[in-house]
């Protein structure tokens, strides 16, 4: 399943990229991939893919909730519309 469709990046592919460099945030993130630098839509999904593989529901739900918060690189971050 894409998470990032804009950048055709699987679940899986993440998640390894995620744990292959250590990554603990959105911004570890951006500088292993462009996943969530186009449209945003993914970010939600991003931030869960950062989470353990026995993260808890709260764990995801508190994870879901940063999404308004969450903050690419200025550089990574497209206009909207
Ligand atoms: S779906 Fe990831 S940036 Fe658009």
């Amino acid at each position: 399943m894409f998470v990032c469709v804009c950048h055709a990046l699987r679940e899986s592919e993440l998640k390894e990229i995620v744990s292959r460099n250590g990554c603990r945030n959105l911004d570890d993130l951006a500088g292993h991939t462009p996943a969530g630098s186009q449209c945003g839509c993914c970010l939600m999904e991003l931030e869960a893919a950062l989470l353990p593989e026995d993260a808890t529901d709260v764990e995801l739900e508190e994870a879901s909730d940063k999404e308004t918060s969450a903050q690419l690189p200025s550089d990574k971050v497209l206009e909207e519309g």
